[in-house]
């Protein structure tokens, strides 16, 4: 077997004759800001999710930003964030001026702890911070259960979760607002950075859609201080494109983690997903959890299999957070490892992995 890539960003691009005549069209028209490709994609994204709403912008991490920004939290406010995500769900309640409060893990799916979640929430909470991690959703309506109709805003990071479902309702559109990522390695990705806000709340629509462009609607129309914060023209061309065929990414992706389950279950010394099939994965990660990941992976490794961890620390580790010790989340960076998963993979290339993590263990148990 040839080299297994954890993904190959050029496989990735399956429509590259329509996009490459798109783009062309683009550069004719020299429309490279804004345009109908743009409001094209957020109808044709709100319509694919399902939200009244859909306001693109130019990274999933000004999502973040401009997302909480929009509920127009007092500073000081706490946002509670479960510890296992990328550094910008962090920076984003920082850079609001609001407070992070970490919370544990549910090591079955790398959701947010619901057991940890009630002990954290105070009367200063304001927010909960969900993510929809690795493609798996986050248990909203429970949560909603939990905050009893408490005046506290739910705020969904889906970059990694495009096409993730909850008993049917894609997320992003289960809290009060939604934040997505198109960055290029993204099970949607673009040409570049890109994300997008959804919501059904007219109020949070009129704001973001200030917020990313200076305060204004039209031009000279200021009327608060905003940012830039656009999605190219050209990239909107690519991810109208690609998100046509998306459902048969989602559709692969579930095929090939399949053949993972199937193959790793009976292996005593990991730890797999424990999914609900009631909600649909979306697999942007494939994840398992073993004490010898580091071996493991210099082993997969020989065999020209590429491995990741996502992420080698938990947020509350890094000490400028200033964040408390968590229980079930302590040392996971050190424990867990992304398998290669993407569309292009082939199912032959995943039994080939199987076949060299139960060999490890054979000789490692
Ligand atoms: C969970 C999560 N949140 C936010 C982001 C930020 O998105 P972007 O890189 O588009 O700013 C990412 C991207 O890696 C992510 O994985």
């Amino acid at each position: 077997m040839k080299k297994v890539k954890f993904t190959d960003l050029y496989e990735l691009i399956h429509d590259k004759s329509a996009i490459l005549k798109r783009v062309n069209y683009l550069i004719k028209k020299s429309q490279f800001i804004g345009g109908k490709e743009v409001l094209n994609f957020e109808n044709n994204f709100s319509k694919y999710v399902n939200s009244k709403y859909c306001i693109s912008v130019a990274n999933g991490t000004d999502a973040l930003e401009i997302a909480i920004a929009s509920l127009n939290l007092k500073k000081g406010s706490e946002i509670i964030l479960p510890v296992n995500t990328w550094i910008s769900t962090a920076e984003a309640i920082v850079t609001n001026g609001c407070r992070i409060v970490f919370c544990d893990v549910n090591l079955d799916d790398y959701s947010i702890c619901l057991k940890d979640l009630k002990k954290k929430l105070s009367n200063k909470t304001k927010a909960i911070m969900v993510v929809h991690l690795y493609g798996n959703p986050t248990n909203i309506l429970q949560i909603k259960k939990i905050i009893n109709k408490r005046n506290i805003k739910i705020i969904e990071d889906c970059a990694q979760a495009h096409g993730t479902r909850l008993l049917g309702k894609h997320v992003g559109t289960l809290g009060d607002v939604g934040t997505f990522s198109f960055f290029p390695g993204k099970n949607l990705g673009g040409f570049g950075d890109g994300g997008a806000i959804v919501t059904n709340s007219v109020k949070i629509y009129r704001y973001c859609l200030r917020a990313r462009n200076h305060g204004a609607l039209g031009k000279y129309d200021h009327i608060f201080s905003g940012r830039n914060s656009r999605l190219d023209t050209i990239n909107a061309a690519v991810l109208n494109i690609k998100l046509k065929n998306y459902n048969k990414v989602v559709k692969r992706r579930n095929e090939l983690a399949n053949i993972y389950f199937k193959g790793l279950r009976k292996i005593k010394n990991i730890d797999l997903f424990n999914l609900s099939e009631k909600n649909t994965h979306s697999f942007h990660q494939f994840v398992i959890r073993t004490k010898k990941r580091d071996p493991l992976s210099s082993f997969l490794k020989k065999y020209k299999i590429q491995t990741m961890v996502h992420y080698p620390y938990m947020l509350n580790e890094l000490k400028f957070f200033n964040g408390k010790e968590v229980k079930k989340a302590k040392d996971l960076g050190k424990k867990i490892l992304s398998l290669p998963i993407s569309e292009e993979h082939s199912d032959d290339q995943i039994k080939y992995v199987v076949q060299k993590i139960n060999s490890y263990f054979k000789k490692n148990y």
